[in-house]
């Protein structure tokens, strides 16, 4: 995914930065997240898989093959338009929740799991590539019969309920304010029971991105500051990060995937 940066957030600047003056910083309740547009969304998005997209599903497809799991209860936060998380946790899934907050991509993903657009086979393609999910011949229908969609909020979500779980673009990107995010990273963590396997991805350093009309916050992350927030959750952490491909105009520097296991 390759989210549209803020404007004039060049990297070019003087030497000697500016002194910081604080803004007030836009949290998530202050946000019009109904304004989504999951179909402008995933025309810029994801219309046409990217390969830093393939790169990041191909990993997350090998983690999860690895992770010796089966018949999981599984989750994933804030889906908003992208269904490749939940397509990586297919072949494993008893069930899929996908939670989201906004009611426009609430209403999507109900529509698009009972038989998702075609657009997505690519995904899912990478995906076969591995055994695993090979062996899963009708993705589509099994969506269909596993897939639940939920209207919730990550800071709602309860605790140690499912067994692997995926968060997109979803801490760095739901407020301009890193508190918000950590806790959103603890909130996904604790939502896991102990041991799961789990998928996160993160922008990094991102000021914000338009969606259709519409303009959402985002919070600066830096590489650290993740890791921070990883670590009182989750063991065997694994990160890496992604370049985007082609590279867009400046205002991110680039995503971030960590792979891993949560305390609970
Ligand atoms: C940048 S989009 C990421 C969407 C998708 N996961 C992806 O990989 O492209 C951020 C998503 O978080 C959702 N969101 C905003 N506030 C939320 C909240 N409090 N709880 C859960 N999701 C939220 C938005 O509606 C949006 O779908």
């Amino acid at each position: 995914m390759a989210l549209i940066p803020a404007a004039g957030a060049g990297c070019s600047g003087p030497s000697t930065p500016p002194p910081r003056v604080e803004s007030p910083r836009t949290v998530n309740s202050e946000v019009e997240w109904d304004g989504f547009d999951p179909g402008a969304y995933v025309q810029h998005n994801y219309s046409v898989l990217r390969d830093d997209d393939r790169e990041i599903l191909c990993r997350i497809r090998d983690f999860f093959a690895g992770a010796k799991i089966a018949g999981a209860d599984c989750v994933d936060v804030g889906s908003g338009a992208n269904l490749y998380p939940t397509l990586s946790l297919l072949p494993f899934a008893r069930s899929v929740e996908l939670c989201e907050y906004s009611t426009a991509n609430v209403r999507w993903l109900r529509d698009q799991i009972s038989g998702y657009d075609e657009c997505w086979d690519a995904y899912w393609q990478v995906c076969a590539e591995h055994a695993a999910y090979a062996a899963l011949t009708d993705p589509r229908s099994h969506l269909a019969r596993v897939g639940r969609v939920s209207q919730l909020s990550v800071f709602d979500l309860p605790r140690r309920v499912w067994s692997a779980g995926t968060m997109f673009f979803v801490a760095c990107s739901i407020s301009a304010d890193r508190v918000e995010a950590e806790s959103a990273i603890g909130r996904f963590l604790g939502a896991l029971r102990p041991g799961s396997p789990f998928a996160a991805a993160f922008m990094l350093g991102s000021n914000g991105y338009r969606v259709g009309q519409h303009w959402f916050p985002a919070v600066q992350l830096h590489r650290a500051e993740v890791v921070a927030s990883m670590a009182a959750g989750a063991y065997d952490v694994d990160m890496h990060e992604v370049r985007p491909t082609p590279s867009l105009r400046d205002g991110y520097l680039g995503m971030l995937l960590v792979t891993g296991r949560s305390r609970g």
